[in-house]
């Protein structure tokens, strides 16, 4: 593409994000009573564009965890812990509603970390059992079934997707070709951490769902939960799961994890405390039984229902559309400068997880220098990772591309 054709492109993007992005800004400021240009309360000097990683709350939720604090240490009565406990059923109730499931097929975890190990630890399992797992999963998704197949006995396969890949259907042959009559579990993540690689998770539950009707399929949704409008009920997958402190911006530590009713008693809760009851037979309700922890950061939870506003006032779908506008852009500027991607180009894979390509021992420096330069943090996972969401502007992106483009020797 030739030069003045690529700055017309970018031209005709920039003018519409400025505007979409106004919207947020009001929303976030009405909650908190403060001007728009307070609704996060970032530094200029230090912009996050590392979502993948951890969000900056609108300046509202953290005014909304400090009031919720300051009103459980002033009346730490039983009477006002339970009515604040209570809002956590609001937020669960607007949960169900954005996610398209019910509230009881909810757990209010303490992140993804947790909600991945409750299915990884508490599915029932017998030795020989095979597991099927993404070889881009995070962690938690993956060392952990290592984890749970040497106590079980039990085999597991990866199945791997080239990051070149252009078809939808090819992706979903790949799960479907390594499914034996010993698979018990699927378990991916939707957008991977480390490529950036978005797997077209509905299609690929559902061509699995139509042919193997009881393999449990569980989606990491840590890169999702907050950026994409998703419908669980369409998307078909057994288990799900997200942290709070990611893309829906709202209370650290707090994080989900969605088991459908079908489910629930295949899983063993590996914590069992106040909430579940006083038998084993538990008396929580649908999937609250995976959230007996015992006491709570009470304040945090009532707090993710301001955060459940938030999303609503805005809509899940007005946010999906804001960030990736906002990740187009970025992507359309990395490529006019030229550099190599870790990340798929092709809109069917493409996430507003973008990474490029640089050197493990070159990635502390790059990450030093957009933060002088540019003002702006990045991370270092799978490459150089860029994030961006909607708090992200033009001139943040601009400013992140004009750096790495001073740096690029450091690219390699
Ligand atoms: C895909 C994926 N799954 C799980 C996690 C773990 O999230 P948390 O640290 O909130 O438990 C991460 C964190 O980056 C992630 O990217």
């Amino acid at each position: 593409m030739d030069i003045k054709r690529r700055h017309f492109i970018k031209a005709i993007t920039a003018a519409p994000i400025a505007g979409s992005l106004i919207g947020y800004k009001i929303a976030a400021a009405d909650i908190a009573g403060v001007s728009p240009e307070k609704a996060f309360g970032f530094s200029d000097n230090k912009v996050p564009m590392n979502a993948a990683n951890l969000c900056p709350m609108p300046t509202a939720i953290n005014k909304s965890i400090d009031s919720f604090s300051d009103d459980l240490d002033f009346d730490m009565s039983g009477q006002n812990r339970s009515r604040i406990m209570a809002i956590k059923e609001v937020a669960r109730n607007g949960l169900g509603k954005q996610l398209n499931i019910s509230a009881d097929d909810i757990a209010i975890t303490r992140n993804t970390s947790e909600a991945n190990n409750i299915v990884v630890q508490g599915i029932s399992l017998q030795a020989g059992d095979e597991i099927l797992l993404w070889d881009q999963n995070h962690p938690s998704n993956d060392v952990s079934w290592s984890v749970r197949a040497k106590r079980s006995n039990c085999i597991i396969k990866h199945i791997n997707v080239p990051v070149n890949t252009q078809d939808i259907d090819k992706v979903v042959d790949l799960f479907l070709e390594k499914i034996t009559d010993k698979t018990k579990v699927i378990s991916f993540t939707h957008i991977s951490n480390i490529t950036g690689f978005r797997l077209p998770a509905q299609e690929i539950c559902q061509a699995i769902k139509a042919k193997h009707g009881q393999v449990h399929i569980h989606v990491d949704g840590a890169q999702t939960w907050g950026l994409m409008d998703v419908d669980l009920d369409a998307m078909g997958c057994d288990t799900f799961s997200g942290s709070s402190h990611k893309w829906y911006m709202g209370p650290r530590e707090i994080g989900l994890l969605v088991v459908r009713q079908e489910s629930i008693n295949r899983i063993w809760p590996g914590i069992v405390s106040i909430g579940w009851g006083n038998a084993a037979e538990t008396n929580a309700k649908g999937a609250r039984k995976f959230e007996a922890f015992g006491q709570r950061n009470d304040a945090a939870l009532a707090a993710l229902s301001e955060t459940v506003n938030f999303h609503t006032s805005i809509t899940p779908s007005g946010v999906e559309r804001r960030a990736i506008k906002i990740a187009d852009y970025l992507r359309q500027s990395l490529i006019d400068i030229d550099v190599e991607f870790v990340s798929s180009h092709h809109s069917n894979f493409t996430s507003n997880v973008i990474i490029l390509k640089a050197p493990q021992e070159n990635r502390r420096q790059l990450l030093d220098n957009v933060l002088k330069d540019g003002g702006v943090i990045l991370a270092g996972t799978g490459g150089l990772r860029l994030s961006p969401h909607i708090y992200n502007t033009v001139d943040h992106v601009d400013r992140a591309v004009r750096a790495i483009n001073k740096s690029r020797k450091l690219l390699g």
